[in-house]
């Protein structure tokens, strides 16, 4: 999987794409992952990407011609299979769609700053537009490395365990049931017993339950899906 990101602030993006699995998933040639500085595209040499809006009002609007630039560029190689503008308007995500998005091969995330892009660039260009919950950032850096965090973890190869992400919250419209590690009492708090019982298939049968209950809970949403 490769995904290439245009962003005004590549150091935005720099930690969190460089530890833990995202930086194992790159080691190992699953993922590789290519920040662009839109700067690069500017319209002259003051570095220029934004201008005012068209009607007034307050805040900047990044430009089409940086971007349909860049955009070009970067596609002459090999179409991308999505090209996903991060705004607080768009799709709200959510595991599915991480899931759909796992199994593309080459993506574009386009990162808003000010007042977002210019609405030639979302329909001439935009496949996909993509939120990461109702709630305002300050751009589309953070929410474009959520993006790449929650799909290339799920990339074949780099989770130790294979199997963990499908017991990950959400993957079957659960959440995750409570989990526990030594020592088996913490101050007089304790570890349920069936989780030493050593037998599989009740563990497993208790897991359920606790993951239907904690879902029916916090989010009964989910379960009428
Ligand atoms: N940019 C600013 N806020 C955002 C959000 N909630 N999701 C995606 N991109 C954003």
């Amino acid at each position: 999987m490769h995904i290439d990101i245009l962003t005004v602030i590549p150091e935005l993006l720099e930690s969190p794409l460089q530890h833990s699995m995202m930086k194992r998933a790159q080691e190992k040639g699953l993922l590789s992952v290519q920040v662009h500085p839109l700067r690069k595209w500017a319209v002259n040499e003051y570095g220029q990407v934004d201008d005012y809006q068209y009607g007034g009002g307050a805040g900047m609007v990044m430009m089409c011609e940086p971007l349909a630039k860049a955009i070009e560029e970067l596609s002459s190689s090999a179409a991308f299979d999505d090209i996903i503008y991060l705004t607080p308007d768009g799709e709200r995500l959510n595991q599915k769609m991480v899931n759909g998005f796992s199994l593309k091969k080459r993506l574009l995330m386009i990162c808003g700053h000010y007042k977002g892009i210019d609405e030639r660039i979302r329909q001439q260009y935009v496949t996909r537009e993509i939120s990461i919950g109702d709630y305002v950032l300050s751009g589309g850096e953070i929410p474009a490395a959520i993006l790449v965090d929650a799909i290339g973890r799920l990339l074949p190869g780099v989770l130790n365990d294979e199997t963990s992400a499908l017991t990950d919250s959400f993957q079957d419209n659960l959440l995750a049931p409570p989990v526990y590690t030594r020592p088996v009492d913490f101050k007089g708090w304790k570890v349920p017993d069936i989780l030493m019982s050593g037998d599989h298939r009740k563990i497993e049968e208790w897991r359920h339950e606790q993951s239907l209950q904690r879902t029916a809970a916090r989010r009964p949403d989910l379960l009428d899906e």
